[in-house]
């Protein structure tokens, strides 16, 4: 949630600072906003109600030059969206300016002190408040901004990546961070920063982590030096970006979610690359090998994840019990850290995150991390917070998802997941060879599957095209298919604002029935397996009732075929991989609805793509 830059070196700052907010822009868009320092020492602030593209045209025509500078862009927590709570804030004299992501749960008290001693406040946003107290310490205890930055962040609760800008410093930058992520990009006498390395990685690949609660001061033509708010002095450790430039791009299609979309087979087929060996019959996830014994004697996993990724959790859940024979319990993050649970030491916890930011999972983890359970993480974004919390994992390697909604990080969770699944279940004997080898060989070929799928989109356009005007869809999955019908329906709600509910097929009949009628579509995944009779009556009991039936059917299938009002062929797979095929067709047909319906896909509106608030 909000995205952050930074620039100080010897190219103006403002073009590499609006690029970086474009493509921070799916972390927060309610509004954005800039500073500079131009060579005369004055600071120019732009901010904006709205997109970066509307900062952009505000600031036409300004003086936007200076080759120091930093840019904000908001998903509002305190205050709503306008231009006065755009960041960047004002210290008290205006001299600093501060850009900041995260929460200052101690805010109204710190207020409430600086008021009395006559600081006035222009915004309601917690972050003014923060700069507000740094410059008091400043001026007060007659302190280097720096030094008052450290004093300031020992004062407060809460989670924080900042950048402080002083007019009366044009040389220096003053970055920050607690629970909200930050990278400064290294390059030949300039430095970037950023909450993630997508600005950064078209200037350079040497890059460095911030840690929690550490103060970077970045100056120019010196040495990067780190601090830990305690004032102690930290080595700079200097990484190698992963990254590339087109990862990051849009490639030639018209949205990012699109393009993920359409990336699948291959992030699916990266996510077991160097894991899986059908012909050799190995699966290993580097990552767990230490804690086999563990998985191998732990009497339960419980699964701790947010929105999506705890639809993949579920699919998790089916795949540990029916591989492993381990009981599993699927959390949401933000339930779990809020109750009492019952934790054991020998609990295994699977954190699922594809930003590897969530606060809720974050929370859960350290909660369980304080009753001794062992902490696997299984997140996209290397190097983020949910990895470095966590004992072990696996990443997903599904590469950058910059669309707010997610597609190619779902897969490849619940590839990794049945790879983990599949691993412990080998080690556990709970597995006959000859099935664990055929599952094997039918990992592998999901990439091709998926691939086909891709291709009906045609069909799946069309089918969009009629349901477009719908005001409640109704998505109905059973076994492993039950969360790709939650999945489903949060991908259509979330981009094109149709309401819609994911139920198991067989739970229709104790209320949701109530409402189908000649205008409620009903997606079904009845692909073969041992519910598929089950399904097909559910189906029926729709079409009884004017129902609309939109079925995803294994291809082939000939009875479905009869009553649905419209199928989607996927190739045939094991039951227990389905969900890896199955949800494709419904995350391309809420692309097309949303697109229709003129909805901005890739920002649908209140949300954020890393939501690092609770
Ligand atoms: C939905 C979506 C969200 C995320 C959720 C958790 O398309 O993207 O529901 O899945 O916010 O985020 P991560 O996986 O980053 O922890």
């Amino acid at each position: 949630m909000c995205g952050i830059v930074g620039y100080i070196g010897n190219r103006e700052a403002y073009p590499i600072l609006m690029k970086g907010l474009q493509r921070l822009e799916y972390r927060g868009y309610d509004s954005a906003g800039v500073a500079m320092i131009n060579a005369a020492g004055a600071m120019n602030v732009f901010k904006k109600k709205g997109k970066v593209s509307d900062l952009a045209d505000f600031a036409k025509g300004q003086d936007i030059t200076g080759n120091i500078g930093i840019g904000h862009t908001r998903w509002a927590t305190h205050g709503e969206p306008n231009d006065v709570n755009s960041h960047p804030h004002y210290s008290q004299s205006g001299d600093l300016v501060m850009i900041h992501n995260g929460i200052i749960e101690n805010y109204a008290a710190i207020k409430e002190g600086l008021t009395k001693r006559g600081h006035t406040f222009q915004s309601q946003t917690d972050t003014e408040v923060l700069i507000h107290l740094i410059e008091d310490i400043k001026k007060s205890e007659n302190m280097k901004t720096g030094h008052a930055v450290l004093v300031a962040l020992n004062q407060i609760i809460g989670a924080y990546a900042l950048v402080v800008l002083d007019k009366n410093d044009p040389n220096t930058l003053i970055a920050a961070k607690k629970g909200s992520p930050m990278v400064i990009g290294i390059g030949e006498d300039e430095f970037f920063i950023a909450s993630d390395a997508s600005p950064i990685v078209e200037y350079t690949k040497n890059v460095v982590y911030l840690n929690d609660e550490q103060v970077a001061i970045i100056r120019r033509g010196e040495e990067v030096k780190l601090r830990t708010i305690k004032d102690k002095e930290i080595p700079l450790y200097v990484q190698e970006l992963e990254m590339e430039l087109e990862a990051i791009e849009k490639g030639g299609y018209e949205h990012f979610m699109l393009k993920e979309i359409y990336e699948q087979p291959r992030s699916v087929k990266d996510s077991m690359r160097g894991r899986l060996n059908a012909e050799k019959g190995i699966v290993q996830l580097g990552g767990i090998v230490d804690h086999i014994a563990k998985f191998k004697n732990a009497k339960r996993i419980i699964i701790i994840a947010c929105g999506t990724s705890w639809h993949a959790g579920l699919v998790a859940e089916y795949l540990f019990e029916e591989y492993a024979r381990i009981p599993v319990e699927v959390e949401y993050a933000s339930e779990f850290r809020y109750r009492n649970p019952i934790i054991y030491p020998d609990d295994i916890v699977i954190a699922i995150s594809q930003s590897g930011e969530t606060a809720d999972t974050l929370a859960a983890i350290e909660l369980a991390k304080s009753k001794g359970a062992t902490i696997i993480g299984v997140c996209n974004v290397v190097g983020s917070s949910i990895p470095r919390a966590s004992h072990a994992g696996s990443y997903t390697h599904a590469g950058p998802e910059i669309g707010v909604a997610s597609t190619k990080a779902f897969t490849a969770q619940v590839v990794v997941l049945t790879l983990m699944a599949l691993q412990v279940a080998k080690e556990k004997g709970t597995m006959a060879e000859s099935k664990f080898r055929q599952l094997l060989y039918e990992l592998e070929s999901i990439p091709t599957k998926i691939e086909d799928v891709l291709k009906q989109n045609d069909l799946i356009k069309h089918i969009a095209d009629i349901y477009k005007n719908a005001e409640n869809a109704l998505y109905l999955g059973r076994g492993f298919t039950f969360p790709v019908a939650l999945e489903g329906a949060l991908k259509l709600k979330e981009i094109s604002y149709i309401h819609a509910e994911g139920y198991p097929a067989a739970e229709m009949k104790h209320g949701p029935i109530a409402l189908i009628d000649e205008a409620m579509p009903v997606f079904v995944i009845a692909t073969k397996g041992p519910n598929y009779e089950k399904v097909v009556s559910n189906i029926q009991e729709v079409k009884a009732r004017k129902g609309k039936i939109i079925a995803v059917v294994t291809s082939g299938d000939k009875d479905v075929k009869g009553m649905a009002d419209h199928v989607i062929e996927i190739p045939e797979t094991d039951e227990s991989l389905v969900p890896l095929i199955a949800v494709v067709p419904l995350q391309l047909l809420s692309y097309h609805v949303a697109v229709m319906r003129g909805c901005n896909v890739d920002q649908p509106r209140n949300l954020a793509k890393s939501v690092t608030v609770e």
